[in-house]
């Protein structure tokens, strides 16, 4: 009997992989969505400042584009980015050769491709939460197997349970999956927690992918250009990929470009997994990002200030509403606070967009640890937060009247 011969049955409806049918969806966008229609929102949701990115950078691609820049290049990025990333990392965390650096379609490609290196089918992946929901559901398309450890939330703000998470990182873990400065929380890792957690996964052979996109919008000591990084207690070629961006340290965030360090004798790996996932980043884009690292210092120095006063701004502002609790986090470009109702984080928020114009991102598209918070991006001017805060208030007001 040939195919054409086979009886038909009836229609196959045509469905993912359950993997992929069962990853979270976009609890933010859930909210956006309850906001069509509304004329005025003020969007404080997404993780993106309100400014364009810096003129001399968009120069850079210009000139790129009109020299003609745009053929496909190396996997893993021109050389003359990677040397350029070389030298911007070493300052920053110590001796990083170019051999070390893989040039990304920005740092979520770095954490797919991170995970694609290590994690396969049944192993079992760590993460630290609430957390940015990328880093929870990529092992889990790979056919992992996730488990999260909450941080903890007292009167200093978030922190973490060292000791809970190393009894999680058994030994036969396969990776752990962690971001300081975190989204959506600001928590920053110390460095102390870094060594402990490094020597507990050397100990046992444990990966760790540590999303450090933030790692320039850092608070916490002004003399510091970043927070606290694997890369500065660990070697280049140990079981550590450490995933950076463009995003948020230079605003770039819809040309796509980041990296990672990652071991060198991983890189020929990495170079297929590159071509079968994007073949590279555009070529214009990476020189812009040359610019970006070679002349953007003072740029992201002026930016870090302008975000630690927006910060302070909105928490003092925030702290003065009633049943608000909020305290202002030492880095990434967020504040993560209760406030009353937000016990059903996603109500609230569809509520208060609705209601009042005002967008935030409901704690529990964080993970169920993050229930009970709001997420505010306060990378905007200073007069719009006043206007948010003043929406929120009358809200608020007009609830507790009810
Ligand atoms: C924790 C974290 N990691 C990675 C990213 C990825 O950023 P991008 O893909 O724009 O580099 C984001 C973006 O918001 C983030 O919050």
């Amino acid at each position: 009997m040939s195919d054409l011969d086979l009886p038909l049955s009836a229609p196959v409806i045509p469905n993912a992989r359950d993997a992929v049918r069962a990853l979270r969806a976009s609890q933010i966008r859930e909210v956006a969505n309850a906001g069509f229609g509304v004329a005025d929102v003020l969007p404080f949701w997404f993780g993106e400042s309100d400014r364009v990115t810096p003129q001399f950078i968009r120069d850079a691609a210009a000139a790129a584009l009109a020299r003609g820049d745009t053929f496909y290049t190396h996997n893993l990025g021109i050389a003359p980015l990677r040397d350029a990333l070389s030298r911007y990392v070493s300052a920053l965390h110590g001796d990083t050769p170019a051999a070390n650096i893989a040039v990304t379609s920005a740092g979520v490609n770095a954490l797919m491709l991170a995970a694609q290196l290590v994690v396969g089918a049944g192993d079992r992946v760590v993460a630290v939460t609430p957390l940015w929901p990328n880093l929870v559901e990529i092992p889990k398309i790979l056919g992992a197997s996730v488990e999260t450890v909450a941080l903890g939330y007292g009167a200093n703000g978030w922190a973490l349970d060292l000791d809970r998470l190393l009894a999680a990182l058994t030994p036969g873990t396969k990776l752990l999956m962690i971001n300081s400065p975190n989204n959506p929380t600001g928590w920053v890792m110390t460095r102390a927690e870094q060594q402990a957690v490094l020597d507990h996964c050397r100990r046992h052979g444990i990966w760790i992918v540590a999303d450090e996109v933030y790692e320039r919008l850092y608070y916490g000591d002004t003399d510091a250009r970043t927070a606290p990084s694997f890369l500065d207690l660990a070697s280049r070629d140990e079981r550590l990929i450490c995933v950076n961006s463009f995003s948020k340290a230079w605003l770039m965030t819809g040309w796509r470009l980041g990296w990672m360090v990652a071991p060198r004798d991983l890189m020929d790996d990495l170079g297929k997994l590159v071509e079968y996932n994007t073949s590279c980043a555009p070529a214009f884009v990476q020189q812009a990002g040359i610019a970006a690292v070679e002349q953007g210092e003072p740029y992201t120095r002026r930016l870090v200030a302008d975000l630690r006063a927006s910060r302070d701004h909105l928490a003092a502002a925030l702290s003065a509403l009633p049943g608000v609790d909020v305290k202002a986090p030492h880095g990434a470009m967020y504040l993560f606070f209760s406030l009353p109702g937000a016990q059903k984080s996603l109500d609230l928020c569809k509520a208060l967009v609705r209601e009042a114009g005002l967008g935030l991102a409901p704690g529990s598209a964080f993970g169920p640890e993050g229930e009970g918070f709001v997420r505010w991006c306060y990378a905007c001017d200073p007069a719009r937060l006043d206007q948010g805060v003043e929406r929120l208030a009358s809200y608020l007001r007009q609830h507790a009247a009810r």
